[in-house]
């Protein structure tokens, strides 16, 4: 498309503030602060961004105004003076690539924690408790409205000293909108009610912000327009809600958010992964454009292009939100301003990010390593060695597919063979799974940028040790992944069980009885199960855990344990698979207890998966091993600080060797692009 004709490109008034383009990266919680405050990794974050060429970041997701909003998922502490200058360096970092920063302010209400932070209780409208956070609020007294309502105001005032464009409200899960919804806030003083009364609170502290920043500073709300709840607040009220609080004339835009936060399945609605259609709750966003006079920007699962231009052709928004769009592919605007649209890493919706807040203690993107250390790995790889290796990948799952990548982007010669027809490795595996499909993108970017980058690539090619010598590489990669092991506690029966590929690959007969036996608790166990289940089978799932699934993250596990109930799965918990035998009818499954040590249960299936992760293949590796000039030695300093691996352990060895990814120990596949892609960088 012409760029001077895209409507992603076109120049947008918020306000006073300028935008270049219709491009912005709504508010977001990484959980990259350090001690509370945006530091080194925090800016480097944003300004990667926004040298990427987007309009606006939005920074701060969920800043906190006040002690008593403890932070939950590493919140900025917005109610210390000494943010103020680490909020300035990061204002003017993000400034001089001509992209504007705003933050997100709030007071989380009962969406956190008592038992962090200065261990204070956590506060709400009324003493409603909140499912994902599992704290019991205080209702708030008398004395807290002016104190509440002033801290939002100096944490709004805080950013304008630092030199941001503006703030914006989070108003859907907090305390901004406990108030308004009939859900939250169960008042019956002057503060609750009729909508009056629950509007009396949200107008006070606008008023205050307002009052505190003057008239030009940008203040937007990040509402909750419908939430979805049987007795929360309703689309006409929160249209009327717009209107009222648009008439206060404190605000300059909307965020239009849909739904409610409160529970995991609400969440995983608000923010949808892959499986939910694109863009979810776009037509909505535009209901409220049409229904409202302020400019709105919303984001959910906008995650590429065509349906970002979309969105703006059709007068849905004035602003696209593209969050997650760009934690995979930071430079989105510059591909499109570019003409290079094709080039951009798409965002598969994996959820890693959301999920690695509370899972990881940070949020990182499952295919784009750099996300969140841009402190040490690069966002666009330079073209920088002198002497250009002669490199040879074996094995094209992610962590080979990244290396190769990462190689002849650096200018290495790169050689690629894999022993299938075609690339992808458990990537594949983990895309029969309808609903998980969009993880091809992991592995199809990643050959489409390697056919760019003229990397040779040879299907079909097992290769032995005498291939890789006769090739004469000055560096080989083992990239060969592992494949499905049995766990160490089965007694008898291992030729009798199958793998969590086996259940997704082969056919499934309906009313089969299938037993899954899950203690590794990633995806693909709970992959086999809702595959089984939804083809018909009768599915039993067993696992020595506490809980179900429990590496899969909070906005991931609902569509499992959907499936699971629609599907009438039974569970088991506590439980070890120790015996398979053949019986008279079927399959005979001994089921103990970890605690105990007892026979617990007997069970008679057709079937049984066992699902423990995988054991490398590393055959080649050992074979090529006494062969290196390294002894397969990976300087481990030097990875970590992406310097070059210089081990030499070995003088007549003819080539450095190293593994990578699952050929080294079952990991997922973030673990192996990020092996890829540091390795490709010490070469
Ligand atoms: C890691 C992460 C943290 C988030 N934290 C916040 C937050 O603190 N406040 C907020 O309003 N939204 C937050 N969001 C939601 C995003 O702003 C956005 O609404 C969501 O990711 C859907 O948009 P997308 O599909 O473009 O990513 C977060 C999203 C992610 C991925
Ligand atoms: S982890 Fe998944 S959802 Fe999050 S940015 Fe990366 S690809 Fe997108």
């Amino acid at each position: 498309m012409n760029a001077s004709r895209d409507p992603l490109l076109q120049p947008f008034a918020l306000g006073k503030l300028q935008l270049k383009n219709r491009i912005v990266s709504a508010s977001h919680e990484p959980s990259y602060s350090e001690d509370g405050m945006p530091k080194a990794r925090y800016r480097l974050y944003h300004e990667a961004k926004a040298r990427g060429g987007m309009a606006m970041t939005m920074i701060g997701g969920s800043a906190v105004v006040a002690p008593d909003s403890p932070p939950a998922f590493g919140n900025l502490l917005l109610y210390k003076d000494e943010i103020v200058p680490w909020l300035s360096e990061l204002a003017d970092g993000v400034h001089q690539h001509d992209c504007a920063v705003m933050c997100q302010i709030t007071h989380l209400g009962r969406r956190t924690r008592y038992n962090t932070g200065d261990w204070l209780s956590v506060v709400a409208p009324s003493s409603v408790r909140e499912p994902a956070h599992r704290a019991f609020p205080k209702a708030m007294e008398d004395h807290d409205f002016d104190r509440i309502a002033k801290a939002y105001a100096d944490g709004a005032a805080r950013c304008q000293a630092a030199g941001l464009d503006g703030i914006e409200i989070n108003a859907y899960g907090h305390m901004f909108d406990g108030f308004l919804s009939p859900w939250t806030n169960r008042r019956e003083d002057e503060w609750g009610g009729d909508l009056q009364g629950r509007l009396r609170f949200p107008l006070m502290i606008l008023d205050h912000i307002r009052a505190a920043v003057g008239p030009d500073f940008i203040i937007g709300l990040r509402l909750t327009v419908d939430e979805l709840l049987p007795h929360g607040m309703h689309k006409e009220e929160g249209l009327e809600i717009c209107r009222l609080l648009q008439q206060s004339g404190a605000l300059d835009f909307f965020s239009v958010i849909r739904g409610h936060i409160d529970s995991d399945a609400g969440l995983a609605e608000v923010i949808p992964n892959m499986g939910a259609p694109a863009a979810p709750h776009l037509a909505f966003a535009g209901e409220v454009r049409r229904a409202t006079q302020l400019p709105i920007l919303h984001a959910a699962r906008i995650n590429d292009v065509a349906t970002a231009r979309y969105a703006l052709r059709e007068g849905l928004l004035d602003l696209v939100g593209m969050v997650r769009a760009h934690m995979a592919e930071p430079n989105i605007t510059k591909l499109i301003e570019a003409g290079e649209e094709e080039r951009i890493r798409p965002c598969v919706g994996a959820g890693y990010c959301i999920d690695g807040i509370y899972e990881n203690g940070a949020a990182y993107c499952i295919h784009n390593p750099a996300t969140g250390r841009e402190q040490t790995l690069p966002q666009v790889i330079a073209r920088d060695v002198d002497g250009p290796k002669h490199v040879l990948v074996i094995g094209a799952g992610p962590a080979g597919l990244e290396a190769a990548r990462a190689s002849a982007e650096r200018g290495h010669r790169v050689t690629l063979l894999e022993a299938n027809d075609q690339a992808g490795g458990q990537i594949r595996v983990a895309s029969l799974l309808a609903r998980r499909r969009e993880m091809l993108g992991i592995t199809e970017w990643r050959v489409s940028e390697c056919e760019r980058l003229g990397v040779e690539m040879r299907f079909n090619t097992y290769a032995e040790a005498e291939d890789v010598l006769a090739l004469g590489p000055d560096v080989v990669i083992v990239a060969t992944g592992g494949l499905p092991q049995v766990h160490p506690e089965l007694e008898a029966g291992e030729a009798l069980v199958q793998s969590s590929w086996d259940a997704l690959a082969d056919p499934v007969r309906a009313g089969e009885r299938v037993l899954v036996f899950d203690d590794h608790g990633g995806y693909p166990g709970l992959s086999a199960m809702e595959h089984l289940a939804k083809q018909g089978a009768r599915v039993q799932f067993a696992s020595p855990e506490r809980m179900i699934g429990i590496e899969v993250g909070s906005t991931n596990f609902p569509a499992f344990l959907t499936a699971l109930d629609r599907g009438g799965v039974e569970v088991r918990l506590n439980r070890t698979l120790s015996r398979v035998e053949r019986g008279e009818n079927g399959l005979r499954a001994t089921l103990t207890s970890p605690y105990c040590r007892d026979v617990l249960e007997t069970l008679n299936v057709d079937r049984i998966i066992v699902e423990h992760g995988t054991a490398p293949l590393d055959e080649l590796y050992f074979e090529l091993k006494p062969l290196s000039s390294n002894l397969g030695e990976l300087d481990i300093e030097a990875f970590i600080a992406i310097a070059p691996q210089r081990k030499r352990n070995n003088p007549e060895g003819r080539f450095q060797l190293f593994r990578i990814g699952d050929a080294v120990s079952s990991r997922n596949a973030h673990a192996a692009v990020y092996d890829g892609l540091r390795l490709a960088l010490g070469l």
